[in-house]
């Protein structure tokens, strides 16, 4: 058996192809995990899995049966699922009367729906075993509002409302469910959904004007505290939404 802080343990990470899910994807491999990545970007989950050596299972996290199927499939393989990383997720920026039906169905069937259907799906092996942990994306957006950004805003505010109340669920038969809170990460999604893409004298000017440090955080920055969260060394920590944000939500 490998060594590490996840030695041999079982993960499933949502949204490996890219960004923070990719990052924790690399963080877990390098800890010891055996991990599969699921993502709908086939082509960048394949260039994560080879870059790292994690098992590929390409579908969308809004289909219920398909998040059953896979962690149903990495149970059926690896014996358990230890861990579950729910990364995916999408935005969409405006403020309502710019934010169609379609739009509200999008945001919310991959943030909301998508780490409830995974979550559900793999706590239905974790509780009966006693064990597990699951770590859920927020964003300090989830704790408080921001302007143009609307169903993003309500989808993250779900997302710490499911990770609470899952952790109270599941704190007896030793399943901890946690999530991190990240503000301005450096990844594509930084950047995307926007009519005129920042540019890095803007995220600089970003940076400058709103994060205490001063600077964006990079994914894998973000990923040490879900390996954190993820491992035994984070034991006797549940329902807890840690902010990764270089300092936002202090003040
Ligand atoms: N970047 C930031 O500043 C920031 C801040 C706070 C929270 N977050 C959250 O962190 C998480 C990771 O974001 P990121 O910035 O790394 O984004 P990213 O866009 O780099 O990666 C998101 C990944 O999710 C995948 N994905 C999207 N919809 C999917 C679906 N339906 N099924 C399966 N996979 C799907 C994408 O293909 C992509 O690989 C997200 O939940 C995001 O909302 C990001």
């Amino acid at each position: 058996m490998s060594s590490g802080t996840l030695a041999g343990q079982v993960a499933v990470v949502t949204g490996g192809a890219s960004g923070m899910g990719a990052a924790t994807v690399r963080a877990f491999i390098e800890a010891g995990a055996v991990v599969t990545l699921v993502d709908r970007d086939e082509a960048g989950a394949r260039r994560v899995a080879h870059e790292t050596g994690a098992v590929v299972v390409v579908g969308d996290v809004s289909d219920p049966e398909f998040c059953d199927g896979s962690v149903d499939a990495v149970v059926a393989t690896h014996g358990c699922i230890d861990v579950l990383v729910n990364a995916a997720g999408v935005i969409h920026r405006a403020a309502a009367p710019g934010t169609d039906d379609d739009d509200w169905r999008r945001v919310m069937s991959v943030n909301v729906d998508g780490v409830f259907y995974m979550s559900r799906a793999a706590l239905r092996h974790m509780a009966p075993r006693g064990s597990g942990s699951v770590v859920n994306f927020g964003s300090i957006w989830g704790g408080v509002g921001a302007a143009g950004v609307l169903a993003y805003c309500a989808s993250k505010g779900a997302v710490h409302q499911i990770t609470r109340s899952m952790a109270l669920d599941h704190a007896v038969e030793g399943v901890r469910i946690n999530a991190v809170a990240p503000g301005h990460i450096d990844t594509p999604m930084l950047v995307s959904e926007r009519d005129t893409p920042p540019t890095a004298a803007d995220l600089e000017e970003l940076a400058e004007a709103t994060i205490p440090m001063k600077r964006l955080a990079q994914s894998d920055e973000v990923a040490r505290v879900v390996l954190f969260l993820a491992s035994e060394e984070a034991r006797y920590v549940t329902g807890a939404i840690v902010p990764v944000d270089g300092g936002i939500s202090a003040g």
